[in-house]
């Protein structure tokens, strides 16, 4: 007789994204996410806004991904939430709704690390993609970190490497800002790096030992560099602003990779992933796929949708806690901070 089937309900409530995904298994059934626009007025987001938004979407949320799977809330064996890193208000929320739903249907519930979520998003089945073996090398670069994470199994890791001031993403986001790019910027330095020349600006890159990050310096002399040249030339922005997103874009990806690759080479792994919201950066796929094939690298570059923050991710980092019995009870709080 096959074993019964596994159905997880998660959800992800970190940040700005409300999302809801049901996982069969370790097949995504529905991943449904709420954005909210409202912090593109504020230049980032604004943690009592997202809260509150949190609280409005989650439950149409949930439905819409109930109901996108084809299944009865009563077909769901346990729901997964983020427990943190991220906002508390925000977190609070997909907390809270998890007791609930735990209560009301008598299931488990299991928290979930976010950044672990980020990492398992690659073990989510997808029409026969190669999974990673263990142990592999993963480069979680978001919003709010930037990791080089050490996988030896699905529930054991260890952070190698992480950055000391800003994220990557953040990194992308306030460089865009210079540039008069709404929030986030990320995605439109990505988009106008394809049309400019990357080495047309060299910007200050650190030197830190080991494998740790650092972006702040890089801000600085963005900032600098752009003060200077405007006072020159009041356009000199929107006359370069291709080459501009170009050589910040090659920059960042430099200051990642340097790491990256003294890792691998250190720890003689060739199995390296990326995740996380910066992994959907064309510029940065692109660069892995032709570094892994210089280094001989196999290399795991998620789907687009398990890149930024998602439901799916945590639902399916709850099925392998759920395996291992690892659930929470209704004293759970969330975690603004939660180590790896
Ligand atoms: O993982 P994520 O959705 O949220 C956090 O947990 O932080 O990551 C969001 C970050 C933002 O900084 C956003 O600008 C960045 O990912 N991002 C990108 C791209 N798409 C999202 N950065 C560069 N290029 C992109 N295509
Ligand atoms: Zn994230």
């Amino acid at each position: 007789m096959s074993q019964k089937d596994i159905i997880i309900l998660g959800i992800e409530s970190s940040c700005d994204d409300t999302s809801a995904a049901i996982l069969k298994n370790s097949t995504i059934l529905s991943n449904e996410i709420a954005r909210q626009a409202v912090h593109e007025l504020y230049g980032g987001v604004v943690p009592e806004l997202a809260s509150r938004a949190h609280q409005q979407n989650i439950i149409p949320v949930v439905d819409a991904a109930i109901k996108k799977a084809g299944i009865k809330k009563e077909d769901i064996d346990a729901i997964a939430f983020t427990r943190g890193p991220g906002l508390m208000g925000s977190l609070i929320v997909g907390n809270s709704f998890a007791k609930a739903f735990a209560l009301g249907m008598d299931i488990p519930m299991i928290d979930v690390n976010h950044m672990v979520g980020h990492v398992l998003a690659h073990f989510i089945d997808d029409e026969g993609k190669e999974k990673p073996s263990f142990p592999f090398l993963c480069l979680t670069v978001s919003g709010g970190h930037t990791q080089i994470v050490l996988v030896e199994d699905h529930l054991t890791m260890k952070v190698l490497g992480s950055t000391i001031d800003d994220a990557a993403g953040e990194a992308f986001d306030k460089s865009a800002k210079m540039l008069g790019f709404p929030y986030p910027g990320g995605p439109l330095i990505d988009k106008h790096a394809k049309l400019g020349n990357p080495t047309a600006f060299q910007f200050a890159k650190p030197r830190i030992d080991g494998y740790n990050f650092s972006f702040s310096g890089l801000k600085t002399s963005i900032l600098y560099f752009i003060e200077k040249q405007v006072k020159l030339n009041p356009n000199f922005i929107e006359e370069n602003r291709n080459d501009l997103c170009a050589s910040i874009q090659r920059t960042i990806l430099d200051i990642l990779f340097t790491k990256l690759t003294l890792a691998a080479k250190d720890l003689g792994i060739k199995d390296i992933a990326i995740a996380g919201g910066v992994s959907a950066n064309s510029g940065l796929r692109n660069d892995l796929a032709k570094v892994g094939s210089e280094l001989g690298w196999r290399v795991f570059i998620p789907k687009f949708e398990y890149c930024t923050d998602n439901a799916a991710m945590i639902a399916i980092t709850g099925k392998f806690m759920f395996e291992k019995g690892l659930f929470a009870d209704q004293t759970i709080v969330p975690m603004a901070r939660l180590a790896i």
